[in-house]
């Protein structure tokens, strides 16, 4: 991470999981942790039906909210869909977009996700956009280009004006879920080739303020090596997540090497 250029992230991504009724203690758990870190955005993303208690509980609190999903009209005939307007109304802050279980399991492409990002950004929410090669990619050496073909298209169109709400999140296939973490210098390889794209198309000054987030299988053991490499800024955070103690260790750790910084 590089504290002088942009913000550290850690966001837990509940996916679909826990109670409604959960969200407030889970939050009074977890705001302490979230309070000590300074510089350090900690956001909860929870399922649609969890969204309007966790704003009220999180209110107050260093914690922001994000949705895991958007659709991306802004209303209309679309039953069983959530808007962005919807969720901004709601004080919602993040919504994650492009992950790659909605990706493999709910068919959304590349042409979607550049529309989810285009619709959050004009809602005035801050999209966490996914990005990932599966483990067949990685072996066959074709992660790299993959990872930057994937970003080009969630990005087509967005301005660099724009690119500053934009939080990415590199999360490979293999590593989510699995217990199976990517090395620090992986994830830091794919993390610079990220910047390196974004240098390529918005220029230096752009880049250098993205926070490119870690994700797949993160945790408060291995948090430290990862949070420690220059372009990983922060973590999206499944399994651990579910655990205020656990993702309050990666709070933590995220706390330690910025005050090393
Ligand atoms: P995991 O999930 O931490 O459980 O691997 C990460 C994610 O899918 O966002």
């Amino acid at each position: 991470m590089n504290r002088r250029y942009r913000k550290t992230i850690i966001a837990g991504n509940w996916k679909m999981n826990k109670l409604p009724s959960e969200c407030k203690e889970y939050i009074l758990r977890l705001k302490e942790k979230a309070a000590a870190a300074k510089w350090c955005d900690v956001v909860l993303c929870v399922p649609f039906t969890h969204l309007a208690s966790a704003v009220k509980a999180a209110r107050g609190t260093r914690i922001a909210i994000g949705a895991q999903n958007c659709h991306f009209a802004d209303k209309g005939a679309y039953t069983g869909e959530v808007s962005c307007a919807m969720l901004a109304d709601l004080g919602v802050k993040y919504v994650i977009i492009g992950h790659s279980e909605r990706r493999a399991y709910f068919g959304e492409t590349d042409l979607d996700v550049n529309k989810k990002v285009k619709a959050a950004l004009d809602a005035g929410l801050r999209p966490i956009v996914c990005l990932g090669e599966s483990l067949d990619i990685r072996e066959n050496n074709a992660a790299l280009d993959h990872i930057r073909m994937q970003l080009k298209f969630a990005l087509k169109d967005i301005t660099a004006q724009q690119l500053r709400k934009v939080v990415i999140a590199y999360e490979p296939i293999w590593a989510i879920g699995t217990g199976k973490v990517a090395t620090a210098e992986q994830a830091n390889e794919v993390g610079s080739a990220i910047r390196e794209t974004l240098r390529a198309i918005y220029g230096a000054r752009a880049a250098r303020g993205v926070s490119i987030l870690y994700g797949g299988s993160m945790s408060e053991k291995n948090a430290e090596g990862l949070l420690a490499m220059p372009d990983v800024d922060g973590g999206l955070i499944g399994g651990a997540s579910l655990d205020t103690e656990k993702l309050g260790g990666i709070i933590e750790a995220a706390r330690q090497e910025l005050k090393g910084n």
